[in-house]
């Protein structure tokens, strides 16, 4: 029994729907029972979300595995993280697939790396098994990163990301979470390759016809030019993901994707290719 987190979004949805497709039997843990996908062999249990421990001590009572899609950011996030992992090492959970970030560290540049090893670190105290998924920047979230202006801005001058699509880390996750040879593990989650910014913005000009541009900024612009559209920490978290990738930390092309689903994870030009709406 696999227990997973977020399957009424889009990255928990698609694992969700991994695993039935390949017949394992899961456990949904979902806010509002009523937007949870119907999946055959499928349970949903219903949480009042990852703070509420003794509805997640109850959900994850028999289940082997628990999937854990990240919550939105919040700032008590890896608080809610903590309760989760501890209600799934009190009810005899063997083991956390955590879908965790690219660099995560103490001292990582993107503020919401240091999160996750926040969280990685209280997995790997409880004595359950873990495997750790550090996910890049999912490819299909940049279009996002166009403002109204058709831009791109923000301090990341030349650094590289090889971004990765949310179909290529659920179809990693279900791998990892139906095998049992991924304890103690950490894989990169990456795209095929490495670009920059600028790259993106042409990619996607081409794909859209619309004159998309990167737009270079000082810290202090981005932080400036953000300053109302949220408070401080979502804000200097947000422009250190730039920041991030300005200083190499996202310049990490890993071979993870294909060694757990077979094969090459999609590109950003094949993608935009692809895709049905940007
Ligand atoms: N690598 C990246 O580029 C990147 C980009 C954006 C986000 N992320 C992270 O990846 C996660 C998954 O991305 P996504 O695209 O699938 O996001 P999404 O579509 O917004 O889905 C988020 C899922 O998490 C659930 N959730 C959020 N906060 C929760 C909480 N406190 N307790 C319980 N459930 C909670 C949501 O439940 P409801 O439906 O009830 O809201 C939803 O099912 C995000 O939450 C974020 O942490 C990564």
């Amino acid at each position: 029994m696999i227990a997973v987190t977020g399957a009424t979004g889009d990255l928990g949805g698609r694992i969700a729907a991994g695993l039935a497709e390949r017949g394992a039997p899961q456990r949904l843990l979902v806010r509002d029972p009523g937007r949870a996908p119907d999946l055959p062999g499928a349970e949903v249990h219903r949480i009042g979300g990852l703070r509420d421990a003794p509805a997640l001590l109850a959900a994850l009572k028999g289940a082997e595995t628990l999937v854990l899609v990240p919550a939105a950011d919040t700032a008590d996030r890896v608080a809610q993280h903590r309760t989760a992992v501890n209600a799934a090492a009190a009810a005899g959970v063997r083991r956390v697939v955590y879908l965790s970030f690219l660099g995560a560290a103490p001292d990582a540049t993107f503020l919401l790396a240091r999160e996750h090893w926040m969280t990685e670190e209280h997995i790997r105290s409880t004595g359950q098994s873990w495997t750790f998924l550090r996910m890049s920047l999912f490819l299909d979230f940049v279009p996002s990163l166009v403002d109204d202006d058709d831009r791109i801005a923000g301090p990341a001058g030349e650094g590289r990301l090889a971004p990765v699509l949310r179909a290529d880390v659920a179809e990693a996750a279900v791998a990892v979470a139906l095998s049992g040879e991924h304890d103690g593990r950490i894989h990169d989650l990456t795209g095929p390759e490495a670009v920059t910014l600028a790259d993106l913005a042409d990619a996607l000009a081409r794909a859209t016809g619309r004159p998309i541009t990167f737009a270079d900024q000082t810290e202090e612009e981005a932080l400036a030019a953000r300053a109302d559209l949220g408070d401080e920490r979502e804000v200097r978290n947000w422009v250190s993901s730039y920041l991030a990738i300005r200083d190499g930390s996202l310049d990490v092309v890993s071979d993870a994707v294909r060694e757990l689903t077979g094969h090459d994870p999609v590109g950003v030009h094949a993608w935009l290719a692809g895709a049905a709406r940007v």
